[in-house]
């Protein structure tokens, strides 16, 4: 029998501090809009974010893939010293979450399209869903549809090229705006009032968003509850920093990225303002080891 790559093995963890930082994780630069709102209602925190941007989109890529991705870079957190994660990624936390939660034992948030709140703002009662197609086929989602959204339409729309234009910093020309109108429009014509942004990558389009819908549609983004869940997480074990804000720069966050980062340098200093030091990572893990020596 073939050896589960994925079977549990007890990971030791050092007794975390409060001191210490927590580990944010998305599969490119859309994890930076958790960050802001982390950082906005955490200030005393100390924060290590890592962009897989080498491998980014996940919502292209296999199940295997993105578990073995996120299992490997919230170990590779862990052995940084995080003493909490945060999986800024709709679409590893719909894939991946539960096995991670299986294997280390640290305080870990998820993120999930805001279904919920959508759910108790609709007033047409026809909501749209932006997410990745990973998100939206996951066992996780329908389930949180069924939880929520009994008496609530839900339009599903993947948004296919959405993640690869933020990922290259493209947050509203022509072409991305044509695009959105193909996905936005229809829900419109469909009666939907409100709009979930499902993947953390999409609030960096809201401007954009705004611009099609006006008005007609309340956008939905969990970034600030994910800050307060985390706030919560930390209290309940007893892990929140306390004293003096960490600092206003960007000293105080460890901005790291699988690949060269000059574009979450870009954008961590439109959406944050700082000039962000980005240290390029290796965090290797059986797919990736798998691409490379295929592709030598
Ligand atoms: N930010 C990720 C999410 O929330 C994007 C996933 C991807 O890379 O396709 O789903």
């Amino acid at each position: 029998m073939r050896p589960n790559p994925f079977a549990p093995i007890p990971v030791n963890l050092p007794a975390s501090s409060s001191a210490a930082p927590i580990g944010i994780f998305d599969s490119g630069l859309g994890g930076l809009s958790v960050l802001r709102a982390v950082r906005a209602l955490l200030p005393a925190e100390r924060l290590v974010y890592v962009a897989d941007s080498r491998y980014a989109p996940y919502g292209q890529r296999d199940d295997d893939f993105i578990a073995d991705r996120t299992l490997a870079i919230c170990e590779w957190l862990v052995a940084q010293g995080a003493k909490a994660l945060v999986v800024a990624c709709n679409t590893a936390t719909a894939q991946s979450i539960a096995l991670v939660r299986e294997r280390l034992s640290i305080p870990l948030i998820g993120v999930e399209p805001g279904i919920k709140p959508a759910a108790l703002v609709s007033k047409s009662r026809v909501a749209g869903v932006l997410a990745t197609q990973v998100t939206l086929r996951s066992a996780r989602f329908q389930a949180l549809v069924e939880r929520h959204a009994t008496d609530l339409r839900v339009l599903c729309q993947p948004g296919h090229g959405l993640v690869e234009a933020v990922e290259r910093c493209d947050i509203g020309s022509a072409e991305l705006l044509a695009l959105l109108r193909t996905y936005v429009e229809p829900m419109l014509d469909a009666g939907a009032d409100t709009l979930v942004l499902g993947c953390t990558h999409y609030p960096f389009l809201d401007t954009a968003i705004r611009s099609i819908v006006g008005e007609r549609m309340t956008l939905v983004d969990t970034s600030v509850a994910i800050a307060r869940q985390l706030e919560r997480v930390l209290d309940q074990h007893g892990l929140r920093a306390s004293g003096e804000p960490a600092g206003a720069g960007a000293d105080d966050i460890r901005f790291c990225s699988t690949s060269d980062g000059a574009h979450l340098h870009e954008l961590a200093a439109a959406l944050l303002g700082l000039d962000a030091n980005v240290e390029r990572v290796v965090i290797p893990s059986r797919r990736t080891r798998e691409l490379e020596t295929n592709a030598a």
